[in-house]
């Protein structure tokens, strides 16, 4: 796989994929720009260079429709306020239009292409968008680690069509945080998974069995694993579907002598809400029709004693429902020891990576990746389509 450095950048019309898919509130504003951060090394080298920089990313699911709210001016207003430059926004992706703006770019320069996904080919890796796509380019760069396990067009089609490609800094580092974290990790290895939902994860946990040396599971998920254990868990959310799974997995972990950690007590709420009425109870004391919105106190000492040993720790999926104050001290008290431990730490997903931010503890963690549905990926086991295609 090439990377920036092997290419000769000067007076080439770059086209660069980036994840500008960044949260925005209802006035439009940027909530949390990690991946637009991220990316600065990368565009401060191709103008240093003076390549000539396309930036395509996609925005929300708009799904193959011109959608206003997911326009990515705000991205593109904000991206040039960061660079101290300006961003201009073309109207489309691919085009008359785009193409004679691209010949207009003059050497350092920069144009952001407008959302890939207002076209329904992108996400079909139709080649013939892919080829148009790669019709402005001398050089293509992925710097989008976190689309790459989508085999969209922006991702993997364009790369039969360019001349050359090559990965990006951000893509770069995230690959060597996986092989530093995952894949070739210095041990005690210990994995904090949480988040709402088996489901999405059974294939993370099951390939993360096989490589760490201890597993903490917490979050929604932690309840259907207490009530396969025959741990009353009252109206906490259950998928009762995948009850047998959660308990085969726990008899393989006991197999294979992997210890996998479970929440002792739980802070116990009346309903869903702010303003519940909460308690902190053992988890053979959870009141009938109450419902588990976070770890307690008890568990974060037994998981403050797994994560002590630990060289590396890979975190996914926050311990409660941090969102609201009553249900976060579980996450956050996690997020401080991770952040003071000496271990190699890497967390993704977009909920992990706010609950981080939340805990002040962001610049004190080794790495945050940018991926969510990526970095599962690379959690299963799996190749990322768009890795692949730039080999
Ligand atoms: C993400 O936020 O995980 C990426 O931008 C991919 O978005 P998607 O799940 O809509 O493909």
């Amino acid at each position: 796989m090439k990377t920036l450095r092997d290419i000769e950048l000067a007076g080439k019309r770059v086209l660069v994929r980036v994840d500008f898919n960044v949260p925005m509130n209802e006035n439009g504003q940027i909530t949390d720009d990690l991946r637009i951060r991220t990316i600065l090394p990368t565009l401060r080298y191709l103008i240093a260079q003076q390549a000539r920089v396309i930036l395509c990313t996609h925005m929300g699911r708009p799904k193959g429709q011109r959608v206003d709210k997911y326009s990515l001016a705000p991205v593109a207003a904000y991206a040039a306020d960061l660079l101290g430059q300006p961003v201009p926004l073309a109207p489309d992706c691919i085009g008359p239009e785009v193409a004679a703006l691209v010949n207009g770019l003059r050497d350092g320069e920069l144009l952001m292409l407008e959302n890939l996904r207002f076209h329904p080919q992108e996400e079909k890796n139709d080649p013939d968008f892919s080829r148009q796509l790669a019709a402005v380019a001398d050089v293509y760069v992925n710097d989008a680690f976190a689309v790459s396990h989508r085999a969209h067009a922006s991702v993997v089609g364009v790369t039969a069509f360019v001349k050359e490609k090559a990965a990006g800094f951000l893509l770069q580092k995230e690959m060597e945080y996986f092989h530093r974290s995952i894949d070739n990790p210095q041990r005690p290895l210990v994995a904090i998974v949480g988040g709402a939902k088996v489901s999405g994860k059974l294939e993370a946990l099951e390939n993360m069995l096989a490589r760490v040396d201890a597993m903490i599971i917490g979050g929604a998920m932690a309840n259907t694993f207490l009530k396969s254990q025959g741990y009353p868990v009252g109206a906490s959310k259950v998928e009762d579907d995948l009850m047998a799974t959660a308990a085969a997995l726990l008899a393989r972990a006991k197999e294979q002598k992997v210890k996998i950690y479970l929440p002792v007590d739980v802070i116990a709420a009346d309903r869903f809400a702010p303003d519940a009425v909460c308690k902190q109870v053992t988890i053979q004391d959870i009141p009938e029709n109450w419902m588990a919105l976070d770890i307690g106190p008890a568990s974060v000492i037994c998981f403050n004693e797994v994560l002590a040993d630990a060289k590396t720790i890979v975190w996914n999926g926050p311990m409660g429902a941090f969102e609201m104050e009553a249900f976060a001290r579980g996450t956050m008290a996690l997020a401080h020891t991770v952040a003071a431990s000496h271990a190699l730490s890497v967390t993704g997903g977009g909920d992990s990576n706010a609950a981080i931010t939340l805990s002040g503890e962001a610049y004190n963690i080794s790495y945050m990746s940018t991926g969510g549905g990526a970095f599962l990926m690379l959690m299963e086991g799996k190749e990322l389509p768009g890795i692949t295609a730039l080999a």
